[in-house]
């Protein structure tokens, strides 16, 4: 039956066989399939493998730096890239969903292409594909229908003409977490919650600015360090905030406020193709609620989204 270390005895000996004394170069997301590829990679081929890390301005607050430091932690040879300016000018004026996916994706394969030409003689792309992946991008992609541009990276070994190396592609989700742990990978990394590509974007509905990035990313940032606190991270499967384009009246001591809406999301999911909303504590919101009200500059409301998918998707865009 399978096993984790028979898997990465395997595959390590694959790895070494399919890539020799060659060069290969691999985008790190922060995400448990691209660091769990990187690391069996790392354990393979050690240097000659090139990780790049992207900030695309739109992960979740303080995220870059101590991810890129957990990496480096971990012995990769990695190179974080900060490209949120070149980012946010891809985005500027966009309010559809897909056009906004469309122009990360897009700036993302850039960036990309760019760092990895600055290496000398790369062969190979990895990537961290897993198997639900490889199904989804046959059966939401098909001709007639595109339910949703998924993963940003669709159009990059055709571009970069580089053979491309997908060591996880017959794992599922939990298989991979499993090879992670036996490679040594922390719990708090494995366990991370699923966060998409196009990142904070598609969770600002309408226009992305910075100000709004960053109103954002605080409000995340005190529900998600809530779950924490409160030992409510590891039962929730994927946990958010959506910042609307509403503004709503509210008072502040004398004066009348009229400021942003934000909507908390969280789900419990196997897989994220059905999902149901988690029933929080009624004391943990209402902390949670006060807590960003009072901080958050520019935000004076706050709902909880109580929607299944389906018919709901767990994105609002
Ligand atoms: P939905 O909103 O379709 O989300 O119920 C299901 C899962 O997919 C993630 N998601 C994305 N991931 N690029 C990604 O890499 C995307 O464009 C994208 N859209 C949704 C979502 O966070 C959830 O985990």
């Amino acid at each position: 039956s399978w096993t984790p270390g028979a898997f990465v005895d395997l595959t390590v000996d694959e790895l070494k066989e399919k890539i020799g004394n060659q060069k290969v170069v691999l985008g790190l997301s922060g995400g448990v399939d691209s660091t769990v590829a990187a690391v069996l990679l790392n354990k393979a081929i050690g240097d000659q493998l090139y990780c790049i890390f992207v900030n695309n301005g739109l992960l979740r607050k303080d995220e870059f730096e101590s991810v890129l430091h957990q990496y480096k932690d971990m012995g990769l040879n990695v190179k974080g890239v900060d490209a949120s300016a070149r980012f946010l000018d891809a985005l500027k004026g966009l309010s559809d969903p897909e056009l906004k996916r469309k122009a990360i994706g897009n700036t993302f394969i850039d960036v990309f292409d760019d760092e990895a030409h600055s290496i000398q003689d790369v062969v190979f792309l990895a990537q961290g594909t897993i198997y639900p992946d490889v199904i989804e991008s046959v059966s939401v992609n098909g001709p007639s229908v595109t339910i949703k541009s998924h993963h940003n990276v669709g159009g990059l070994p055709e571009k970069m003409k580089l053979k491309v190396v997908e060591p996880l592609r017959m794992l599922f989700k939990d298989e991979v977490r499993r090879v992670g742990a036996e490679l040594g990978i922390a719990k708090e990394l494995l366990g991370r919650h699923p966060f998409p590509g196009p990142g904070l974007a598609i969770r600002i509905l309408g226009d992305i600015t910075a100000e709004k990035v960053r109103i954002l990313q605080e409000v995340d940032h005190i529900f998600i360090q809530g779950l924490r606190d409160w030992m409510l991270y590891d039962k929730v499967w994927q946990a958010g905030a959506i910042l609307l384009p509403v503004q709503s009246v509210g008072v502040m001591g004398d004066e009348r406020t009229y400021e942003q809406v934000v909507a908390l999301r969280a789900v419990e999911s196997t897989d994220g193709m059905t999902a149901d909303w988690v029933n929080l504590p009624y004391e943990f919101l209402q902390k949670t609620s006060n807590t960003i009200i009072n901080r958050v500059k520019g935000v004076n409301r706050v709902v909880y989204d109580i929607s299944s998918k389906p018919p709901a998707t767990i994105e609002w865009e």
